[in-house]
């Protein structure tokens, strides 16, 4: 039997230094052999968000050791490495530079090829590390920077749909996290809180909602919170804030994601409906039940990568790492890092004052 293709990933494009180790199975279908994910939270916890110089620093300190450790946790040796594949965008560029210097140089140094990433095609292809993924489908990229509804109708090849014209979802979930004097990053715990909280007390704003096709706006949410969150005098309060929140987060991505299934049907001759939901926003449990139930009523097969893979990781960096090592697609070592770097580079950048919808 032939020897299966051993791909290092690197990730460092935020605050997670990651590295993995991704071969395949006989069927093609990618293996994690090891996933190893360092997290800054403590790093920035007091700052209330990710400081990007000492994001870079604390990549720097500890890339050497979490790159050693994939190895060690693959049981595989550095010489059986076949490429190395790093996120090189798009993200802060301090900190990209520093996972996409050492892969470059681990390549020169073992003569293996190089593979860049792009972060995002990371997050859209990440299904496909549990389960088998047809093209095209519709993929929902929630994350920390990004929010976007995207066809994919291959490796490499994107149409994106609809975008955030101002905050990420993320972003909105840390954001009114901070408002309610959690801890950064406090999109996770939103939901927690949530779970005890009237989601119907206050009535928040839907920005852009009968409008803009599957285009998203979160920021008018934000304002609407940071009023509120001035008057909260009890936990009861604040409970009921997060709740609220909550609700019209899932409220906004039903109807958007209905104009995305549309946009996605008029765009695609399709044989089967599938919709990936994936970015760290994914993780939360509301809005994959919501979404299960609107595939279900729309006949879609509703997709998500391992809860554990919806954040930053590197174990995605190699699976598109592999993906495109199988097609002979390599990057010469001067691929600079790229803090922007749409999947869709025809899109329209709809950002800032004066968007047009
Ligand atoms: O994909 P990711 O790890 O990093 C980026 O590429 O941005 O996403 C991180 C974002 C953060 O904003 C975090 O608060 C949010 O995902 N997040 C959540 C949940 N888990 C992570 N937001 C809401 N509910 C969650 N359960
Ligand atoms: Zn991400």
């Amino acid at each position: 039997m032939s020897k299966k293709p051993l791909i290092l990933g690197i990730e460092t494009s935020c605050d997670e230094t990651a590295a993995s180790l991704i071969t395949e199975d006989g069927q093609g279908v990618p293996i994690v052999l090891s996933n190893v994910v360092s997290s800054q939270i403590d790093v920035h916890k007091e700052f209330g968000g990710v400081v990007p110089e000492l994001a870079a620093r604390s990549h720097t300190e500890k890339i050497d050791l979490i790159v050693k450790k994939a190895i060690k946790d693959s049981e595989k040796n550095i010489a059986e490495i076949d490429a190395i594949a790093a996120t090189a965008g798009p993200g802060l560029i301090v900190c990209l530079s520093v996972g996409l210097s050492f892969g470059k140089a681990l390549a020169a140094t073992l003569n293996k090829p190089f593979i860049a990433i792009n972060h995002l095609e990371g997050h859209a292809l990440s299904p496909k590390l549990n389960s088998k993924l047809k093209y095209p489908y519709l993929v929902l990229l929630i994350s920390g920077g990004h929010s976007q509804f995207l066809s994919v109708q291959g490796l490499g090849k994107y149409k994106r749909l609809g975008t955030t014209i101002d905050d990420a979802l993320g972003e909105a979930f840390d954001k009114t996290a901070k408002l309610l004097g959690i801890e950064f990053p406090g999109g996770p715990q939103i939901e927690i809180l949530a779970q005890k909280g009237d989601p119907n007390k206050y009535d928040l704003p839907k920005p852009i909602f009968n409008k803009g096709g599957c285009n998203l706006s979160f920021a008018g949410l934000k304002t609407a919170v940071l009023k509120i969150s001035k008057n909260i005098n009890n936990e009861k309060e604040k409970f009921d804030l997060a709740a609220s929140f909550q609700k019209t987060i899932e409220k906004i991505l039903y109807k958007k994601t209905k104009i995305a299934f549309f946009e996605f049907e008029k765009l695609n001759e399709l044989k089967e409906k599938n919709f990936v939901i994936a970015g760290g926003v994914a993780a939360n449990k509301k809005i994959r039940e919501m979404m299960i139930n609107l595939c279900n009523e729309k006949g879609y097969k509703s997709i998500f990568p391992p809860i554990n893979l919806c954040g930053d990781n590197a174990a995605m960096i190699g699976m598109v790492g592999l993906e495109k090592y199988k097609i002979g697609e390599f990057n010469d070592l001067n691929f600079p890092a790229k803090p922007r770097w749409p999947l869709d580079e025809k899109a329209l950048f709809l950002k800032g004052a004066g968007v047009k919808l």
